[in-house]
């Protein structure tokens, strides 16, 4: 008899944390150009720490000679530009907005090794902008876009190339 109680009683708190849970979810917002509340600002920051957990210590195979850089830069201009912007500064407060916001690839603090920022190219980060790009570009290539998210970082930066310049993003 006991045993049914207290299956009955955590039944009961099972629900009312269900219900708990989804209220909270409908009250935020569902904008992107506003930054959430807590739970989603929460779960948006759990789920990029994860993806920057896999392979930190993977060395770039690739060498940064200046063909390997020239089409890094290429596929960069291509995929990524749109979000990260041409100098991987991310999102400015004028162009594009997403939440959670695309992050700058070239401030010190990004601190990404190459094996991580590989890693999150192919894989993509869920719920967020971040695509995978797996079926798009080989293993070689996305080494080849890292060398260039490198050299992006290093002053003085690149000219720009001038291909990548339409796009919504404002400069
Ligand atoms: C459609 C927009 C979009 C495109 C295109 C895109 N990204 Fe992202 N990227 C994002 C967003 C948004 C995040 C932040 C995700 C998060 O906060 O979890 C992100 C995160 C990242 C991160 C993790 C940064 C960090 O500080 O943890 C890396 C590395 C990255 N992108 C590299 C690239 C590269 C390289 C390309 C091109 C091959 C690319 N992205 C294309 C939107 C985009």
């Amino acid at each position: 008899m006991k045993k049914k109680v207290y299956a009955g009683i955590a039944l009961a708190l099972i629900a009312v944390v269900f219900v708990f849970a989804i209220g909270s979810f409908l009250r935020e917002n569902w904008a992107a150009n506003q930054p959430p509340g807590p739970i989603e600002g929460l779960v948006a920051r759990w789920l990029r720490s994860l993806a920057r957990q896999s392979q930190p210590d993977v060395k770039n195979p690739v060498p940064p000679t200046p063909e390997n850089l020239e089409e890094g830069r290429t596929h960069y201009e291509k995929q990524c530009v749109f979000c990260h912007g041409t100098d991987g500064k991310g999102q400015t407060p004028d162009g594009i907005q997403f939440y959670p916001p695309v992050p700058s690839l070239v401030e010190p603090n990004a601190e990404l090794t190459d094996g991580q920022i590989h890693f999150i190219v192919i894989h993509g980060i869920r719920y967020t902008a971040m695509p995978s790009f797996e079926k798009v570009l080989t293993p070689e290539e996305i080494w080849k876009v890292v060398l260039w998210v490198r050299r992006l970082a290093q002053a003085p930066p690149p000219e720009p190339s001038g291909a990548s310049e339409a796009g919504p993003r404002s400069p």
